[in-house]
C-alpha cells in the first residue's frame, strides 16, 4: 500500500482529502455513508463571533460546472460551535479544521481566542468569504487587511493557523506573501470565484444577492495555476482546492504545489466523493510506483 500520509505544521494527516469549509456541516449528515476517521480531516463550516442567519434565498444557482453559492456564512456562533459541535467532531480520529470569519479583524480574533483553549487541531481563518458586506472578500482582496486579520488572529491564537485566500484578485502571490509575513503557518486557496446568473425572462439576477461565488469543476484550472503560483511564491505549506472531483485532480493540485486537497462541491454530487478520492489516489500511486504521496508534491516539471 502505497503510504498516503502528510504533515503540515506538524500536524499528521493519514491521507491528503479535507471535505471543504461550507459542504459538509459538521459531519454529522456523512457519517451515515462512511466512518469521517477515513478522510485526512475535516474543515468546518465558518464559524463566526455570534450566530448568523445569511443571506435571503434563493442563494444557490446551478451553472454548466458547477454552481454559484450566496450563503452568506449562516451558522450558530463559535460558543455553540464549542458546546454542540466540537467535541462531536473530536472523537472522530481524524484532523479538524475549525473554520473562522468576521465582520473586522476583532471579530476574527475573538473566535479564534475562544478556539485557541479548545482542543481543536487548526484554524483556517477565511479571508476570501464573497458573499458577506462586511469583512469576508474585503479582507482577501488588500494586502494591507489580509495583513491586519491575520496578524490580529495570530496574536489571539497559538494553534496551527491556515488562512483561505481569495481568488478574486490581481496577484494572489502578493497576498499570499502579506499572511505569510503576519504569521500564518500555512494557506488555502482558492475559495469560490465571484460570479452571477440573470433570469432572462424576469431580468432578475438568480441570486437575491445579485451575485455569488462559483464553485465546482468548471474553476479547478484556475485552482492549479493559482496554487502553483502560490507554491512558488511562499515558504510555509498550501492547501489546495476548487473544484477537484476525481482522484487524478488531487494528484494534479498537489503536482502543482499542495501539500494536501480539500473537496467542495463535489460532497453534493456525491457523498461518497472523498472517500472516492482517497482510494483513486492510492490506485494512482501503485500503479505508478510511488510509495508515498509526498513524492508528488510540487513535482510539475514547468516547460
Ligand atoms: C455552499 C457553500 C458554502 C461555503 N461556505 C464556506 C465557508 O463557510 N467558509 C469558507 O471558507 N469557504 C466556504 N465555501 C467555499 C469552499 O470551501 C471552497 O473553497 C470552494 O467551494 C471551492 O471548492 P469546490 O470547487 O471544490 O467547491 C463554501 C462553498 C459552498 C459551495
Amino acid at each position: 500500500m502505497a503510504d498516503l500520509s502528510v504533515d503540515i505544521c506538524n500536524i499528521k494527516f493519514k491521507n491528503p482529502i479535507i471535505p471543504a469549509s461550507g459542504v459538509f456541516g459538521y459531519g454529522r449528515e456523512y457519517e451515515e455513508f462512511y466512518p469521517l476517521s477515513e478522510l485526512g480531516g475535516i474543515a468546518t463550516k465558518g464559524t463566526t463571533a455570534k450566530k448568523r442567519t445569511g443571506n435571503l434565498s434563493p442563494r444557490i444557482a446551478e451553472t454548466t460546472a458547477g454552481m454559484l453559492n450566496s450563503v452568506g456564512l449562516q451558522n450558530p456562533g463559535v460558543d455553540y460551535f464549542i458546546q454542540h459541535e466540537l467535541p462531536y467532531l473530536l472523537t472522530k480520529n481524524t484532523v479538524i479544521l475549525a473554520n473562522i470569519a468576521g465582520s473586522t479583524p476583532e471579530e476574527c480574533a475573538e473566535v479564534a481566542e475562544k478556539l485557541d483553549s479548545t482542543d481543536v487541531h487548526m484554524i483556517e481563518l477565511n479571508i476570501s468569504c464573497p458573499n458577506v458586506k462586511q469583512g469576508g472578500a474585503a479582507f482577501g482582496t488588500s494586502c494591507t487587511m489580509a495583513e491586519q486579520v491575520t496578524s490580529a488572529v495570530r496574536k489571539a491564537t497559538a494553534k496551527p493557523l491556515v488562512v483561505k485566500l481569495s481568488p478574486n484578485v490581481t496577484s494572489i502571490t502578493e497576498i499570499a506573501k502579506a499572511v505569510e509575513f503576519a504569521g500564518a503557518d500555512a494557506v488555502s486557496l482558492i475559495n469560490t470565484l465571484l460570479g452571477m446568473r440573470i433570469d432572462i425572462h424576469t431580468k432578475r439576477p438568480v441570486l437575491k444577492n445579485n451575485v455569488g461565488g462559483l464553485s465546482g469543476a468548471g474553476i479547478f484550472p484556475v485552482a492549479v495555476r493559482m496554487v502553483w503560483q502560490t507554491a512558488n511564491a511562499v515558504k510555509i505549506p498550501v492547501i489546495g482546492m476548487g473544484g477537484v472531483t476525481s482522484g487524478e485532480d488531487a494528484i494534479e493540485l498537489m503536482m502543482a504545489g499542495a501539500s494536501a486537497v480539500q473537496v467542495g462541491m463535489a460532497v453534493f454530487t456525491d457523498p461518497y466523493a472523498p472517500v472516492k478520492i482517497i482510494q483513486q489516489m492510492q490506485n494512482f500511486l501503485e500503479e505508478n510506483h510511488i510509495s508515498s504521496v509526498k513524492e508528488i508534491i510540487g513535482s510539475v516539471q514547468p516547460w
